[in-house]
């Protein structure tokens, strides 16, 4: 389903020194219309582009790759990236950092592809602390690269994809390629997305790696990151779809309660993204809860979960260097069935963000049973004004005009206590809406709190993207726990993504809408909510992450000696030694 440009250099190095490397040359082919050793400059202003997402620069973003959380509390993220087109092809590692996982500084591209006609696609970075690979003799901050390689020939068919690894030196910022790649051959092409974590109890590298269209995720070890084994398969589970892509199993604790405490250390959870033919068309990611023993993962039952209940976060990836810690994931905000159409290419110039960055862990829910909790990471760094704050017995509403917030993002935060569940009825509804005045265009959504009832989402009322894949709504049945007699919402709309956390983050969801007006006004309500019934409600502006980094053309140029915006990402980062 991906189209590749056209490439018209031969790449040299790899043939120039005639058949004296072995396999994959260390060298890389750069396609002269890609930067080397610079970000590529983003303008960051327009009308659809979020402000406390990641979105590339310009050009085309898919999965998040590599991520990683550095010994300095830096935040790694990589991407499939196309720097020459707003379609996918032509891929490279993109890069950004942050400490704060909404301030993104974006760096130079990470990894270029080995030869013409071979793409880097996704996979995963770790640190090599101890040096188990060799590379790294006098350092503590090496970091490794696993990705497959993807060959297409000329005729645009798809060769095999295999497994390589890189080295960084300077802390993943620039990569060499291991000079006898690929670490796992194949003749297969579809083969691919390597992630891997240490497994401390059996002191080895673990690998998931899938084999797309034979529905299996094969799970590797190794002691150095280069010689693997296969140790087992995990096979058929869940959802297929038309292929199992973009594997992780990554450790997750397990919580007594929703935000209660750990009572478990040793869990893991399996998530496997698949496309096409998910549930709800294109492109989901399914998860499942279990044990990890250094080869084999079992679940703790034979339930399917998704991730989201939107159809716009896939392939999420897990910051490895977090075991024993609430798990991190950053998913990619958008569906391959309309990826590549969306109105921000013509009109923007780039397409695709991530999501927000999600704390998750797992814990036993009221009446569904294992379910993987997503938080939104702590959003204070980009919280800016109040717009509104207020307090109702039972029942309320207000209105909140946000369009001279600058950033056009609005941030919303309630929390629903002493909610007596014998008293709700069919009809008591908590509903929050924003729309634009000038169009009357309007995402909506809300929960009805009676017997099982869904939290809703309707992006149909937004015109600016018309797309028979683009379907418009969305529910999810909450079970919310009547004991405790609580529920919270919290909620991003950040001018072309709506974000959901519902139920404490018992259910998440990710929506795209475009619409041809800013959307600047909220409505929000809480209906027939019975009388001693708390309902807390904060409204946010969100600063733009983006705005103090542009120069006075507009541009964010990103970490640039030099730049005019120098001061600010000093700053904010601890920039690698050179
Ligand atoms: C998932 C995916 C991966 C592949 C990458 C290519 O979106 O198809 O399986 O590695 O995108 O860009």
């Amino acid at each position: 389903m991906l189209a590749f440009g056209g490439h018209n250099l031969l790449l040299g190095a790899c043939l120039a020194i005639g058949g004296l490397v072995a396999a994959q040359s260390a060298t890389t082919y750069v396609n002269p219309s890609v930067p080397t050793g610079t970000p590529v400059p983003g303008v960051y202003t327009g009308a659809l582009r979020p402000q406390v997402h990641f979105s590339p620069p310009a050009g085309f973003m898919n999965d998040p790759n590599g991520m990683f959380v550095d010994a300095a509390g830096v935040w790694h993220l990589y991407y499939q990236y196309n720097p020459t087109g707003v379609a996918a092809g032509n891929q490279h590692w993109g890069h950004a950092t942050s400490t704060d996982l909404y301030h993104w500084v974006n760096q130079p591209i990470a990894l270029f592809p080995p030869e013409e006609g071979v793409y880097v696609f996704s996979g995963s970075a770790v640190v090599d602390a101890d040096n188990t690979s060799g590379f790294f003799p006098n350092q503590t901050n090496g970091v490794v690269a696993v990705f497959t390689l993807a060959r297409y020939y000329d005729d645009g068919s798809a060769g095999p994809q295999t497994q390589a690894i890189a080295y960084s030196l300077d802390g993943g910022y620039s990569f060499e390629y291991y000079d006898k790649n690929p670490v796992i051959d194949s003749t297969s092409s579809q083969f691919r997305d390597p992630k891997v974590f240490w497994h401390k109890p059996s002191k080895k590298w673990v690998a998931v790696i899938a084999f797309a269209q034979e529905f299996v995720v094969g799970v590797y070890t190794s002691p150095d990151l280069k010689a693997w084994t296969h140790a087992s398969n995990f096979s058929h589970h869940g959802l297929l779809g038309a292929q199992y892509e973009c594997p992780n199993l990554v450790q997750v604790p397990v919580r007594d309660s929703v935000g209660g405490s750990v009572i478990d250390e040793e869990a893991y959870v399996m998530t496997i993204s698949v496309q096409p033919g998910a549930p709800l068309g294109g492109s989901a990611t399914q998860y499942f809860p279990g044990r990890f023993n250094g080869t084999h993962f079992e679940t703790f039952d034979a339930a399917t979960r998704l991730t989201d209940f939107g159809k716009d976060n896939y392939a999420a990836q897990f910051f490895s260097g977090l075991e024993g810690k609430d798990a991190v994931s950053i998913g990619w905000a958008s569906n391959w069935q309309y990826a590549q159409t969306v109105p921000t290419g013509p009109a923007e110039g780039w397409r695709s963000a991530m999501t927000l960055a999600r704390r998750s862990y797992l814990t036993n829910a009221t009446r569904i049973g294992w379910v993987l909790v997503d938080e939104l990471v702590d959003v204070t760094p980009v919280l800016d004004i109040v717009l509104q704050q207020e307090t109702w017995d039972g029942n309320g509403s207000l209105a909140v005009d946000y369009s001279a917030v600058e950033s056009n993002a609005i941030y919303i935060d309630v929390n629903v206590t002493g909610l007596d569940a014998s008293l709700v009825s069919g009809s008591s509804l908590f509903s929050l809406s924003f729309s634009s005045p000038v169009s009357g265009e309007t995402v909506r959504s809300g929960f009805y709190f009676g017997g099982d009832q869904p939290f809703f989402v309707d992006r149909g009322l937004v015109r600016g993207f018309d797309n028979v894949f683009f379907t418009d709504k969305f529910s999810t049945a909450d079970v919310w726990n009547a004991t405790a007699g609580t529920w919270r919402f919290q909620g991003v709309v950040d001018r072309s993504i709506y974000e959901v956390f519902v139920d404490g983050g018992v259910h998440a969801g990710t929506f795209l809408f475009y619409p041809t007006q800013p959307l600047t006004l909220l409505s929000l309500a809480a209906a027939d909510l019975p009388k001693g019934t708390k309902v807390s409600v904060a409204v946010w502006g969100l600063e733009s992450a983006w705005a103090r980094y542009e120069d006075q053309n507009g541009t964010v140029a990103g970490n640039v000696t030099g730049s005019a915006k120098r001061d600010a990402y000093e700053a904010d980062f601890k920039l690698p030694e050179v």
